[in-house]
């Protein structure tokens, strides 16, 4: 029964997160810029960004721009509500990682969802208040703004602003999803919100939100305070009382954005430049290009039959790590060193057996002394002079807890899903944690989100993300492949059909375009279950071309959208 809740939760996830859209049967063409490009999941975030970088903005300037934009544009995951990851390189070649991931409310504990007899009640990670950590996206912005930023903070926020406050033009996507989740959201808020109106929504309908926008303004005016105290606080507080939520004035008071070391890396002579903890997106997808850095990809093909075997093995093994090793790293010490030790990871690889798939069973986490044994969205910036953003910014799942805080009109993430409930119950994405990635009040729930800046011969090479839950890894293993094995353009990159293994559940997820019949049949045959299930992800790639220009490839499964100058 449970199981099958979790299919049906994953399924209806995913087809959220991945929104639904035919790909056209010419697939899309890569675009080029001279100066400036920005790739997000929606086109007026893009022209917004776009917009900032020609007024002589930077790359974070448009970042942020972008961030309260998809915020009005895109509420099925753009947010400040939620929290996310910035992966920044400058065009100088320093580089830094923001961490403004939610965290729990000080109150929070490590059984709060489960019933007595230590069961999950999973619709209480879900959805409603107590599903929401402590936002961090605000915080985010307002840091990355502080250290980078070159443009008044003011200047930023009013495209937001004006489109919260005149309203927009839905797109067709926008118009089903909304009506999909009409249900839920008259549900969790009897108050209404602006996106429950009487009648169906249609594309090009008007979609204005007056409460959002005043919460923009404050926002705008005093910046951190104007989220985290103040009004926006009071009314987060309420809302919270309503529906017997966690977090207090205190918890918001205390959030923290976090600058931290990003993770560095060597693929062949490329170096990886990703989130850190508490994303396990850096750690995870360095380890599975480690692991298959031997194995002659390029020769063997994209999606080959020994090419699809090599990544799914890496795969299982590195996503068997990441449920017991990783978590938050300032509540439990993540041994990184010995999870990035090539060595070990490449010797791990000589277990594989090229006619018979390994059981996950028979793969355990490996042994580290001292230790025991969909919606996210993504968007991509390379201003003029080479500086580059890569932000992941998330509520979970799509529209997040459903909860519109009341009077501040903004969704409330439920990110406190992606903490491990309870050692061996898999979240929403099937996956599983043990006491890594157990709740503690003020500890960050596991990520799996990972912004990805790649740099050749000291020179950008490439900016990649994807939404997509406990995909997010796979996806971004693969897309860098699609580029640097398989000679693919940003575009084909993204386009290109996805595959997936976590581990478990013991099997390859696949879109349906994915891996060919006479591959999926010989795979099927040696032991490797194949689970159809609708698009993976919505990818964005950059890529620095070696005369400068800057090429782009916005994901075909969603409204996303290049833009540049
Ligand atoms: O942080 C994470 O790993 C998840 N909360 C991401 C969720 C996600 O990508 C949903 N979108 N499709």
């Amino acid at each position: 029964m449970k199981l099958l809740y979790y299919t049906l939760v994953l399924y209806f996830s995913v087809v959220a997160c991945s929104t639904q859209k035919t790909v056209a049967p010419a697939p899309p063409k890569a675009k080029t810029f001279s100066n400036g490009a920005v790739i997000t999941a929606h086109p007026l975030a893009s022209a917004i960004g776009v917009d900032i970088l020609k007024k002589g903005g930077n790359a974070v300037d448009a970042a942020v721009a972008v961030q309260f934009a998809l915020a009005v544009v895109y509420p099925n995951a753009g947010n400040i509500g939620g929290g996310g990851f910035m992966v920044y390189r400058a065009h100088n070649g320093e580089v830094a990682a923001l961490d403004f991931r939610e965290t729990a409310p000080s109150w929070a504990s490590r059984d709060m969802y489960l019933d007595r007899d230590g069961n999950p009640i999973t619709e209480l990670s879900l959805y409603g208040q107590l599903a929401a950590g402590v936002p961090g996206s605000v915080a985010g912005m307002v840091e990355a703004h502080k250290k980078y930023g070159s443009r008044p903070w003011l200047q930023l926020l009013t495209p937001a602003i004006k489109l919260a406050e005149q309203g927009f033009a839905i797109t067709a996507m926008q118009a089903n999803e909304f009506n999909e989740h009409e249900k839920r959201f008259k549900a969790l808020n009897p108050n209404g919100a602006a996106i429950i109106q009487a009648k169906a929504w249609k594309k090009d309908d008007l979609f204005v939100q007056k409460e959002l926008a005043h919460t923009l303004h404050r926002i705008a005016e005093q910046g951190r305070e104007g989220f985290y105290n103040g009004e926006t606080a009071d009314f987060i507080v309420a809302e919270m009382k309503r529906g017997n939520g966690l977090i207090t004035h205190e918890d918001l008071k205390q959030y923290k954005a976090i600058w931290r070391q990003p993770i560095v890396g060597a693929y062949k002579d490329y170096k990886i430049i990703s989130m850190p903890p508490p994303s396990s997106g850096g750690i995870a997808v360095m380890t599975l290009l480690q692991s298959v850095e031997k194995y002659p990809l390029a020769k063997w093909g994209f999606q080959a039959d020994s090419t699809i075997r090599v990544m799914v093995e890496a795969e299982r093994r590195v996503y068997a790590d990441r449920a017991s090793y990783l978590g938050d790293p300032d509540f439990y010490s993540v041994p990184t060193a010995a999870l990035l030790d090539k060595a070990y990871n490449q010797e791990r690889m000589s277990t594989i057996d090229f006619n018979k798939a390994t059981p996950s069973a028979a793969i355990k986490a490996r042994s580290i002394p001292g230790y025991e044994s969909e919606q996210t969205t993504h968007f991509n910036i390379v201003d003029k002079d080479g500086n580059a953003v890569a932000i992941t910014t998330t509520i979970n799942g799509s529209y997040g807890s459903c909860v519109w805080v009341d009077g501040a009109g903004f969704l409330l993430n439920n990110e406190m899903d992606d903490f491990s409930v309870k050692p061996g119950s898999p979240n929403m994405y099937g996956l599983l944690g043990g006491k890594a990635n157990a709740i503690e009040g003020g500890k960050r729930m596991l990520s799996a989100m990972s912004p990805t800046i790649i740099e050749q011969n000291g020179q950008l090479k490439m900016v990649v993300g994807t939404p997509g839950g406990s995909t997010i890894i796979t996806s971004i293993f693969q897309a860098i492949l699609n580029v640097l094995e398989f000679g693919m353009d940003a575009q084909q990159s993204v386009t290109a059909a996805r595959f997936h293994h976590q581990w478990y559940p013991d099997r390859i997820d696949v879109e349906n375009e994915a891996i060919s019949p006479t591959v999926r049949q010989n795979l099927e045959k040696d032991g490797y279950p194949i689970f159809k299930r609708p698009r993976i992800g919505r990818m964005e790639n950059i890529i620095r071309l070696p005369n400068g220009k800057l090429q782009t490839g916005a994901d075909p499964r969603g409204d996303d959208f290049a833009e540049g100058y």
